[in-house]
């Protein structure tokens, strides 16, 4: 099938580069010319994970294109996919400026039959809007189509390929045979296609990322508890996940979510429920306690440092919003570093992957280090805030020679409390003991 994306991001790319794979001939559009000259040399522009392989070979064997005209990506297309941002507006409802301006442009272009496919996690209402945008100036057939995308950043690529579901949204007969062929070859397995009416089908992707965020939200709550009652969060999360009603992943707390997706979708449907006067409750908890969550360790390093920062340096492992990504969207990290710079302190930070992204936002306000070794240099404590796996069995002793103070202060729960102690480190995590050698 012949395919066009429109937006090249995270989403876009993953899509146009996994839609080749299965033998479509695809055109990524983007208005980002760097962007799409550097896709045209053959360098890619995100990391994740298993998508250079295939983004070199589909490039190779003309499978695989970029362009920032739209009007030549999607002339032969049969399908057009819409990977555009939907930003947070103002009043934290998505901003539809992107999808419906490039809506408006396509109804003056289509010359023949197409479906348009909204891939961007979009609110009730979207498939709609998108509709009457194209049909303002359409003079031949097309068909809108909601499609979500559930991906995750870090196994995008396997997400993509061997989705657990495949959700459609469309009340037309001929694009659901379309979107049919479409993923037939991604869901072998027996992985269902789940074919609903648009509205549902936008509601689905909000719904899955409210819940999952509740759930992580659920966990660092008990963690909180646990700090207070002097219980164990591991131990309450084995014992609770080993249930099959709630299930073993998502349970870990932390120092809050992050990312491009789950903080602007939580926001976007309490925006949604209050448009038809609904109050989402336990949603506006859930944005709540994530804020919170973010700087759980504040008070714990401060109260460490006996309430004075100033001229204190920090190493910070982890800056990325979770490992395996450079995105640094939302990213827990970027608010610490925040309160330390503003409590005077100074850091040396280490991400295997997301420092550049972090030093286009930050500059030289902080350092920036090769190695997380590196970072420790005459460093008064460690912070850990993304568990990248080479964090999880790093050389302790290395760690206690480099270090000012043997502090750890760990937002990801790396490291065995037992291990801490024996080592003589001031470990302090969440929702478990504080390991305090003194
Ligand atoms: N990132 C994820 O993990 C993820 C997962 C599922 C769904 N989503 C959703 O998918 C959508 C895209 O997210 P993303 O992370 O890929 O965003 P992104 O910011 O990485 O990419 C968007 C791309 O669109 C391009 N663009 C903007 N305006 C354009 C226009 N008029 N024409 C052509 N290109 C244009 C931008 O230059 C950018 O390259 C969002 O709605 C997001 O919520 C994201």
């Amino acid at each position: 099938m012949k395919i066009a994306v429109v937006g090249t991001g995270y989403v876009g790319l993953v899509t146009g580069t996994c839609f080749a794979e299965t033998g479509n001939q695809v055109i990524c559009v983007d208005i980002d010319h760097r962007k799409v000259d550097k896709l045209s040399s053959g360098q890619i522009t995100i990391y994740e994970p298993g998508l250079e392989k295939l983004f070199l070979r589909n490039q190779k064997e003309n499978r695989l294109q970029f362009t920032t005209n739209l009007e030549e990506g999607v002339k032969d297309a049969q399908v057009i996919f819409l990977a555009l941002p939907t930003p947070p507006g103002e009043d934290g409802s998505a901003d539809l400026k992107y999808i419906l301006g490039v809506a408006d442009d396509l109804g003056k272009i289509l010359k023949d039959y197409k479906v348009i496919i909204d891939k961007s996690t979009v609110p009730v209402g979207t498939a709609d809007k998108v509709h009457a945008a194209i049909a303002k100036n359409a003079t031949v057939e097309f068909d809108v189509v909601s499609n979500p995308e559930f991906l995750r950043e870090g196994v995008a690529v396997d997400d993509f390929m061997k989705p657990d579901r495949v959700v459609i949204g469309t009340s037309s007969e001929r694009a659901k045979k379309t979107m049919n062929d479409l993923y037939a070859p991604f869901v072998r397995q027996g992985n269902p296609i789940i074919f609903m009416d648009e509205k549902s089908a936008e509601l689905t992707k909000y719904a899955a990322n409210s819940f999952l965020a509740t759930k992580i939200t659920f966990m660092n709550e008990i963690a909180q508890m646990c700090e207070l009652l002097g219980a164990d969060v591991d131990m309450v999360r084995r014992g609770i996940g080993s249930d099959e009603r709630i299930g073993k992943r998502f349970l870990f707390p932390g120092i809050g979510y992050g990312g491009s997706c789950f903080p602007k979708d939580v926001q976007a449907l309490v925006k949604s429920a209050q448009e038809v006067k609904y109050e989402f409750k336990i949603l506006d908890a859930v944005m709540d306690v994530n804020e919170r969550q973010k700087l759980h360790l504040m008070p714990k390093i401060k109260s460490y440092f006996k309430g004075d920062l100033k001229g204190k340096r920090f190493a910070i492992w982890g800056l990325a919003f979770k490992p395996n990504t450079d995105d640094i969207r939302e990213a827990p990290a970027l608010y610490m570093i925040d309160e330390l710079l503003a409590a005077g302190a100074s850091i040396a930070a280490f991400d295997p992957e997301a420092m550049n992204n972090v030093q286009q936002l930050v500059g030289d306000k902080i350092t920036f280090v090769h190695s997380q070794y590196d970072a420790l240099h005459n460093a008064d404590a460690l912070i850990i805030a993304t568990e990248w796996s080479e964090f999880r069995t790093p050389e302790f002793a290395r760690i206690s020679s480099l270090l000012k103070n043997k502090a750890i202060f760990d937002g990801r729960n790396l490291f065995d409390l037992t291990q801490m102690e024996e080592l003589g480190f001031h470990y302090v995590s969440i929702g478990r003991k504080v390991i305090d050698p003194s």
